[in-house]
């Protein structure tokens, strides 16, 4: 097949892209050149600002893509953008579970849904979650539930992502508990740690596109992805601690003592728990066991560890107020 994959340099969509091109597909990736692996599979590249594509309207066509998938689209002036311009053909676009209310509910600390969240849950009524908070690569428009709407005027399958981890992942997931590794911290502060948030794998979700793009009954229709089965943040932090060989202890302390990068850990009234079963019975598509997935990141992200981000005094300090609140 030939594919067209709008992003795709630098995380999911690098691993979908190299997914594809493992498989036989020819693929052209649409960036602007500014994310490039070095030494990277051998792929078309068509270096523009997605904003600008109307301009490359004749290398798209020259292409004849069977197929389009569209990894960084954030905002409706990002689809807006393309879809005059792209065949009408099956296309993947990835979205995110934040659009459900429940996000919300985890946001300001109540329950707003029950779980598991499935595809007909209540969508997030407030909009442009992320406005003025100032987070690295999220424009102020951002809203997968503009996403969403403009993709489904072409009948599109729209993937709702949990949190993605894996090789590559500039977020660093598990970097909550491995910039302490590094450190040489012997103890952890943690809240309640009980919130249930579905993960997966950056390879369980390139499986999922590579099946959507091949399911025509998927044609339209919307899916969760993640993992089958979820601990809850105490639990993966302990995954992490022992995929990475330590012996660190995670110690209880009260909420409001916590660090700010662990608030998460506090007790939590909303769960981001979804239900993945329509993906399974339509893509027959299946993820894999998720300890074994966190060792093989856990193990990437100790090989390569962040440029940026080291731990200072300051983050000492906080952690040692924290403990010091639990005695
Ligand atoms: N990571 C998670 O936990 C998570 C959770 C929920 C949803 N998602 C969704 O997953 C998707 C993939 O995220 P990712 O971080 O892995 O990204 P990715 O698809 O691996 O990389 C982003 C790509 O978009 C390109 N790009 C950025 N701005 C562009 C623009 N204006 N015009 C053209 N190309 C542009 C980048 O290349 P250049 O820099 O070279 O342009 C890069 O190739 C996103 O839609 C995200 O919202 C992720």
């Amino acid at each position: 097949m030939r594919i067209l994959v709008l992003g795709g340099t630098w995380f999911i969509g690098r691993r979908i892209v190299e997914r594809l091109h493992e498989r036989g597909d020819d693929v052209l990736v649409v960036h602007r050149g500014r994310s490039e692996p070095d030494g990277w599979v051998p792929v078309e590249h068509l270096r523009t600002d997605r904003r600008d594509l109307h301009a490359h309207a004749g290398r798209v066509r020259s292409f004849a893509p069977d197929a389009v998938v569209d990894t960084l689209a954030l905002s409706a002036a990002d689809v807006d953008a393309v879809l005059p311009v792209l065949p009408e053909v099956p296309t993947v676009v990835l979205s995110s579970q934040d659009v459900y209310q429940a996000h919300t509910g985890l946001r300001h600390g109540r329950c707003e849904s029950p779980v598991p969240l499935t595809e007909s849950s209540t969508l997030r009524r407030e909009r442009y979650p992320y406005r003025g908070a100032g987070i690295n690569h999220v424009p102020d428009d951002y809203d997968k539930l503009d996403v969403e709407d403009r993709w489904c005027s072409r009948a599109a399958t729209i993937l709702r992502l949990p949190l993605v981890y894996g090789p590559h992942d500039w977020q660093r997931r598990e970097d909550v508990v491995l910039r302490r590794l590094r450190a040489g911290r012997r103890q952890i502060p943690i809240g309640a740690g009980n919130l249930l948030w579905t993960r997966c794998h950056v390879d369980d979700l390139a499986t999922g596109v590579l099946a959507a793009l091949d399911t025509r009954a998927a044609d339209g229709l919307t899916f969760n992805l993640g993992e089958s089965r979820t601990w809850p943040l105490a639990a993966w932090f302990t995954q992490i601690i022992g995929a990475a060989g330590a012996d660190a202890e995670l110690v209880r302390v009260p909420d409001a003592a916590l660090p700010q990068d662990l608030a998460l850990t506090a007790v939590q009234q909303q769960h981001l728990l979804v239900s993945v079963a329509r993906a399974q019975e339509v893509l027959g598509w299946t993820p894999g066991e998720p300890s074994h997935r966190v060792s093989e990141s856990v193990r990437w992200h100790l090989e390569h560890p962040p440029a940026e981000g080291a731990w200072t005094d300051e983050d000492a300090a906080a952690d040692d107020d924290a403990l010091a609140a639990s005695a």
